[in-house]
């Protein structure tokens, strides 16, 4: 989730470019840059770190020119460094492009393009558009992007720009976000609004496929046939704090509802042909051998992503048939782990610098296993420590409550099963394409889910007005359960504890009073009549029961304070939508209880101290 700032018209270009990336910078970064048309030739200056490092190197260098665009850049393809910062080049100096979004087909496209003659400096997805564009360009530069954006498979918001057409900036968006604000005699692109909104409030947000040629004064927008459409530009209300959260009143909520984006984004070009094939072969480079010959796995994180490593285990011994141990790292660190020979140790992690993960990372290095890490941040430590990395790209982060983080990785484990299967010929072709479009189909069924959030407040309601709650769930649903008592915890300050159901009776039993809200994960169905026993034992101490359960199991309609239906899937898909209700239920209960939702007290983001 890169941010994207371009400015064109009356006025000089760089101000508003450092301006807008401050703006944007609560989307994560780890370099900066601007291009701007100067009167001799089409300037960039990038650096790798913080925006204030950019404006340093530019320092007294006059970047004087009416026409511009700035980036940060999140990574995806290729570390954080100067040369993988945007604005890229072509092979000539004078292109140059900026670009939020993964190029699926890059590999591919980079091989055809140096065929012919071009060469590449960086090891990004985004030279490779640069390139594109170059190849395409016959002089109008509005013409090149067109037909380059046809032969890209993947998401991309751009901003382009070509020293022979000073007067006229190029954008292009599909699945990545991108506006344009309008001013007078001069015109605004950023990725999000809070960029735009102290200069105009009259914006255009270009759709998938739409391209638009900007110049000082006018906006001209595309559709994918080339045809001008007469768009009218939208009145924004917001200001700029609902801005940088897209209207949502929390960074939290927002995260939960880019979470089907998330996901879309993390199966890209991993999940093939609606999910018939899955391939992680040239991100993990395992050989076939390699997979065949593991004969354990080791799953090491903290909090969310423990949780996440915990749904992995029940997914991986189910699927794979082999034995695998989840530890926090901080216990698995000082415990002296048994890890046998062809032991493959995961280690989980949002951020990517846990001290205690990365630790736990070192030790199993040290002891010469094999090592795959799941982590949201390129460039990260564990990133660059762990030799072998599936990224998750659920974009930065904000919220300390982890939600989308978490989900991203519970499909980078469903993706790493299922491949694993695969190579290891443990499944028919047939159950392996299933199980392909069941993943293909979670982001979608996570929106029905998350359409239905009205259905959460009431619920929350209820809960926010005691000091106790618990969670039951068996099978995987205790996995989740673990990680929806987290949540609550984290945010509303409620005391909350998750349990295997079938463990309630030899000792939490006794804590059961009237009233007392019990969240009753029912979603796997292999289990439901015990599950269903399980409530009995709750509503028989006058627990207040919410069941969340697969749409079809309307026998436990009638024995449940309330019941939150779940889109059916096989059992095994079920957590990564059974979450979601309980990420929404912790937010609205916190939000009932007037908590500081984002930054919950005691808690930080990323732990780096043990
Ligand atoms: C902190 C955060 C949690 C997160 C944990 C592990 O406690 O508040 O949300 O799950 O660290 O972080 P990591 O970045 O390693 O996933």
């Amino acid at each position: 989730m890169s941010g994207i700032v371009g400015y064109i018209g009356k006025m000089q270009a760089y101000p508003f470019l450092i301006e807008g990336l401050y703006k944007l910078e609560y989307r994560g970064y780890d370099s900066a840059g601007v291009a701007v048309q100067c009167p001799d030739g089409l300037k960039i200056i990038k650096t790798k770190g913080e925006i204030s490092n950019l404006e340093e190197k530019v320092g007294k260098n006059l970047l004087a020119g009416n026409a511009g665009f700035g980036h940060l850049r999140w990574a995806t393809h290729g570390k954080p460094s100067e040369i993988n910062a945007h604005p890229h080049r072509a092979c000539s100096d004078d292109f140059a492009l900026v670009h939020n979004g993964i190029i699926e087909n890059y590999l591919q496209l980079r091989q055809w393009l140096e065929s012919e003659g071009h060469r590449f400096i960086s090891e990004t997805d985004t030279e490779v558009l640069a390139h594109l564009i170059e190849h395409y360009y016959r002089g109008d530069l509005l013409e090149s992007v067109q037909e380059a954006i046809k032969k890209v498979t993947g998401s991309f918001a751009l901003v382009a720009g070509v020293r022979g057409e000073k007067d006229r900036l190029i954008c292009a968006r599909k699945d990545a976000p991108l506006m344009i604000g309008l001013g007078e005699n001069e015109n605004y692109i950023s990725s999000d609004f809070a960029a735009l909104l102290p200069h105009t409030r009259k914006i255009h947000i270009l759709e998938d496929m739409e391209t638009a040629l900007i110049t000082a004064s006018a906006v001209k927008i595309f559709n994918s046939d080339c045809t001008v459409l007469q768009k009218k530009a939208q009145q924004i209300n917001w200001d700029v704090t609902s801005a940088e959260k897209s209207g949502y009143e929390h960074f939290m909520l927002k995260e939960i509802m880019e979470q089907p984006q998330a996901l879309r984004d993390t199966m890209r070009g991993r999940l093939l042909d609606g999910g018939k094939k899955i391939d992680l072969s040239s991100e993990l480079n395992f050989t076939t051998q390699e997979i065949k010959d593991f004969a354990k796995v080791f799953i090491v994180a903290c909090g969310t992503a423990y949780h996440a490593g915990l749904v992995g285990k029940y997914l991986m011994e189910k699927i794979l048939r082999l034995p695998v141990e989840v530890d926090v790292a901080s216990e698995f660190r000082y415990r002296d782990p048994l890890l046998c020979e062809n032991t493959l140790v995961i280690v989980i992690s949002q951020s990517g610098e846990t001290a205690d993960t990365l630790a736990a990372l070192r030790l199993a290095r040290e002891r010469g296993h094999k090592i795959l890490a799941i982590t949201n941040v390129v460039g990260s430590s564990v990133a660059r420590e762990a030799g072998r990395v599936l990224f998750t790209y659920a974009g930065p982060e904000i919220a300390v409550a982890s939600t989308k983080a978490y989900l991203t990785q519970l499909l980078a484990l469903y993706m790493l099963t299922y491949y694993f299967a695969q190579e290891r010929n443990l499944l028919e072709q047939k159950q392996l394409e299933k199980a392909g479009e069941s993943l293909f189909n979670l982001p979608a069924q996570v929106e029905t889910i998350l359409d239905r959030e009205k259905e959460i407040p009431k619920m929350a309601d209820y809960l926010s007005r005691w000091e106790n709650a618990y969670f039951i769930g068996r099978n995987m649903d205790f996995a989740v359960a673990l990680e929806g008592a987290l949540k609550l915890k984290e945010i509303s300050y409620i005391h909350a504890e998750a349990y295997a159901a079938g463990e309630l009776k030899h000792g939490t039993l006794a804590l059961v009073v009237e009233g007392i809200p019990v969240m009753a994960l029912a979603t796997q169905n292999a289990v439901l009549d015990k599950s269903l026993s399980n409530i009995k034992e709750i509503k028989a101490r006058g627990g207040y029961v919410h069941c969340f359960a697969q749409e079809g199991s309307e026998a436990l309609q009638n024995e449940v304070d309330s019941i939150f239906y779940l889109p059916p899937a096989e059992d095994v898909f079920l957590p990564v939508l059974a979450v979601i209700p309980l990420q929404l239920l912790a937010y609205y209960t916190a939000v009932a209880r007037g908590c500081p939702i984002d930054n919950p007290r005691n808690l930080t983001k990323s732990i780096t101290v043990e």
